[in-house]
């Protein structure tokens, strides 16, 4: 989808018309009669937020109506949702084009609506042999915002797309290495290092979690570091992003059963998410340091796969009883973390995991699951900023009572807890490795690909997160303040 900046005058506008009605001053601008405004208003009355079409063959008039006395993040996520149902209308009417312009309405609203349209004119169709129509060019009233910002949010949201991508793509035809290819020619020519540490690499590293998640596969593991240096960063010292690279979950020897098997190809996304953050985080030039770590492989039971009761010693040291192989994320996410204290020294480390199925269960499709270890702060922040874009998260417990949990008989620490507060405990287990430096998990299992559609979100890959956490480094002069106190 292309958006360019134009002048649109509603009433001379020879083309499709998509209008955000803010307040009644729109009643002048708009090319409607007497009783066609009259109608406008009953429907409005009845419903705040109604979407008006009026045929103007051949072209059609939206009108998209919100309470703009809301407040704009609440107006935002409206926008962002009535733009899923207009951009619906016109793929059912084989449009392509739309001018888009308003009255009553803030810059930020209509970003959100853009925004809504981008995200929900998404699909994946790599693999589709009729593909289907897109709406390919928006032209916005120039009053609502200059060239320089439109091009820094269609970075971001181009980099939300390329994560959807990877996350819909079967492990068949992007398995570890081959996602590595990707993330290094990705970075190309964007301002962003890639370093691929290949087996050797990670054997030589002493990475037990992620050598062994890997045992049971064909294909080797990778581990990519990502760094964006800009020239100025508000902090001398980096934040680490972790991300989750479960190529394809099969559970490993604890195979998973019936069809919980399925859609386990996303269990990447993490990874897949702080790649993402950091190529828009750098096609923005936003002023922080950051590094990522993606740890990747596939969990599969064949050759000499990894087993319950096996002892691992993980890059840290810590050694680590399996319970269950099917908690495989943690033991390589584990190996992450560590690796990102031990040479980057970071002022705060956030992790994006599709850990447990626990985290669904607790909170649905509708938010993150997250947890801190010294780092409340940085995690109020965040769930403000969550608040405003609308992704959003909920603060788990961190309790030192979990910490029992998963002491082991004959490790360290195990890989599992009991059946009670699994979202934490695979939380504790993750922090053990974080030590002294300010943590942050969320546990993204819920959002992070839906399995029917969800607002403006086709069904599969989201990318939810990332607006999130691009929205936490733009507020990066605070955030040097949080991380520090
Ligand atoms: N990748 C799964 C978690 C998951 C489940 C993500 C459903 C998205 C949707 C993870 O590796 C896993 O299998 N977790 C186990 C942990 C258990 C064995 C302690 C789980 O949640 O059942
Ligand atoms: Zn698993
Ligand atoms: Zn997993």
């Amino acid at each position: 989808m292309r958006f360019d900046i134009k002048e649109i005058v509603a009433r001379e506008y020879e083309g499709n018309v998509i209008f955000l009605y803010g307040n009644e001053v729109a009643d002048r601008v708009l090319p409607l009669g007497k009783k066609e405004l009259e109608y406008l208003k009953m429907r409005r009355e009845g419903d705040a937020n109604a979407i008006v079409v009026f045929d103007r063959l051949p072209y059609k008039l939206y009108v998209v109506n919100f309470d703009s006395e809301k407040p704009s993040s609440e107006s935002q996520e409206t926008l962002r949702r009535s733009a899923d149902k207009v951009a619906g209308m016109l793929r059912g009417e084989r449009q392509k084009e739309t001018a888009l312009t308003g009255e009553g309405v803030i810059p930020e609203e209509v970003a959100a609506f853009m925004e809504g349209l981008f995200l929900a004119d998404y699909s994946f169709d790599r693999y589709k042999n009729e593909k289907p129509g897109h709406l390919e060019h928006v032209y916005v009233e120039q009053k609502f915002l200059s060239g320089e910002e439109l091009a820094r949010s269609v970075n971001l949201w181009e980099c939300i797309e390329q994560c959807r991508n990877w996350v819909n793509t079967p492990v068949m035809d992007l398995n570890a290495e081959r996602f590595a290819d990707e993330l290094r020619e990705t970075a190309k020519g964007r301002g962003v290092g890639c370093t691929v540490f290949d087996k050797k690499k990670i054997q030589a590293l002493r990475m037990g979690g992620l050598l062994a998640v890997n045992q049971g596969s064909v294909d080797e593991p990778r581990f990519v570091v990502l760094e964006y240096k800009p020239e100025q960063p508000v902090d001398d010292r980096p934040l680490a992003l972790v991300g989750k690279g479960v190529m394809y979950d099969t559970g490993g020897l604890n195979i998973k059963p019936d069809n919980y098997m399925q859609e386990m190809k996303s269990d990447m996304a993490g990874a897949a998410t702080m790649a993402s953050v950091v190529f828009a985080a750098a096609a923005n030039k936003l002023p922080v340091h950051l590094v990522a770590f993606l740890p990747l492989t596939d969990s599969r039971p064949g050759f000499n796969a990894y087993a319950a009761d096996d002892v691992l010693r993980m890059y840290d040291g810590t050694t680590v009883e399996v319970i269950n192989t099917d908690a495989e994320g943690r033991l390589i996410l584990a190996d992450a973390i560590a690796y990102a204290v031990d040479k980057y020294d970071p002022s705060l480390i956030i992790d994006a995991a599709t850990l447990t199925g626990a985290a669904v269960r607790a909170i649905g499709t509708y938010g993150i699951a997250a947890m801190q270890q010294d780092a409340e702060n940085a995690l109020n922040l965040l769930r403000i900023v969550g608040n405003q874009v609308y992704e959003r998260i909920v603060e788990f417990p961190f309790w030192k009572e979990y910490d029992e949990l998963i002491k082991s008989e004959v490790a360290d620490i195990k890989n599992c807890g009991i059946a009670q507060a699994g979202t934490i405990t695979a939380g504790k287990f993750l922090a053990h490795f974080a030590k002294k430096c300010p943590y942050i998990h969320f546990d993204i299992a819920g959002v992070a690909y839906f399995s029917k559609k969800q607002e403006y979100y086709a069904q599969g890959a989201s990318g939810y997160g990332i607006r999130l956490l691009y929205a936490f480094l733009q507020t990066c002069d605070i955030l040097k303040k949080c991380v520090n106190v």
